[in-house]
């Protein structure tokens, strides 16, 4: 592993067509649709920066360019909001990229799976530990869950996946890791499997979208063939990452909203709707009166 130990950059794979939510998707990236008033990829940029990781890299693909537009500059939107004295709006929008934030961009220029995303960004990456965050998983949690990650990992210096347990029937739909319980909250893993059935899933832990992973995962997602639908997992590279280096499984304290699915969108958008300052009060008095009048 290399010597360095903190986590300065974060890998963000956006390059997935967002087929389960055309046609909402068939134009514009999956990881733009908004949660209240915010796109899903800046939910996901704010947890990284608020873990003290400053370098974004974006792993994008084709028909992905409103994300890199969204953190750029808009000139013409600062000039008009400037002139029209709406000096809030501004700072909402100079407020998107902090003036340390440094963004880089990738692209991956074939659909063939996560781990191969990954990989896309080694040479941004370098030899030093790094997160990846799947910004359609929406994480709330006090601290945020990356830097509730990033202390483990300054703590353990070996990879750490997040983990939540899942209901049987949902094991499917995620990573499951299996392995010995060093302390609540926190397991070794001896087993990773991408996507199993209720009937051979090794738990019921399954991989929310957030990892700290040491560099040598590239080389071993390199060595993978194609796993689950044929394509390059992460999951695999982080099996055979196992093999050389320990990693851990962290139950992360708070709540994951799987935004890739209509129904977890849905939770976090009323969810965070009544957490919202401006419109949260509002939101909750028209929600009770449809259980009222229905
Ligand atoms: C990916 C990973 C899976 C993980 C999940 C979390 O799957 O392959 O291991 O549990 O993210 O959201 P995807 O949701 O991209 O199919």
């Amino acid at each position: 592993m290399s010597a360095r130990t903190t986590v300065r950059k974060a890998v963000f794979p956006v390059a997935g067509l967002g087929t389960r939510f055309l046609p909402a998707t068939k134009a514009q990236p999956k990881e733009m649709l908004p949660v209240v008033d915010k796109p899903l990829i800046q939910y996901a940029v704010e947890e990284a920066y608020a873990a003290g990781i400053r370098h974004m890299i974006f792993v994008t693909g084709r028909n992905k360019r409103a994300i890199e537009d969204h953190f750029d500059t808009a000139y013409e939107l600062e000039n008009e909001l400037q002139a029209a004295n709406k000096g809030s709006l501004l700072t909402v929008l100079r407020s998107i990229v902090p003036d340390d934030m440094l963004m880089s961009y990738v692209r991956q220029p074939r659909s063939l799976g996560l781990g191969h995303a990954v990989l896309c960004a080694e040479h941004l990456v370098g030899d030093e530990p790094f997160a990846v965050l799947l910004a359609d998983d929406l994480m709330v949690g006090t601290p945020p869950i990356m830097a509730q990650m990033v202390a483990q990992f300054e703590a353990l210096k070996q990879s750490v996946i997040a983990v939540q347990e899942v209901p049987a029937e949902h094991t499917r739909r995620y990573g499951i890791v299996a392995g010995d319980k060093v302390r609540p909250g926190l397991i070794k893993v001896s087993r990773m499997v991408e996507k199993p059935a209720p009937e051979v899933a090794p738990s019921r832990m399954g991989v929310a979208g957030r990892y700290i992973l040491t560099p040598a995962v590239f080389e071993q997602i390199r060595q993978q063939s194609g796993g689950v639908g044929g394509e390059i997992q992460l999951t695999d590279g982080i099996a055979g990452l196992m093999k050389t280096e320990s990693v851990y499984a962290f139950e992360y304290s708070g709540k994951r909203y799987d935004c890739g699915s209509k129904e977890g969108f849905l939770q976090a958008t009323v969810e965070l709707a009544l957490q919202h300052p401006e419109v949260g009060a509002q939101f909750k008095a028209y929600l009770d009166s449809l259980r009222t009048s229905a």
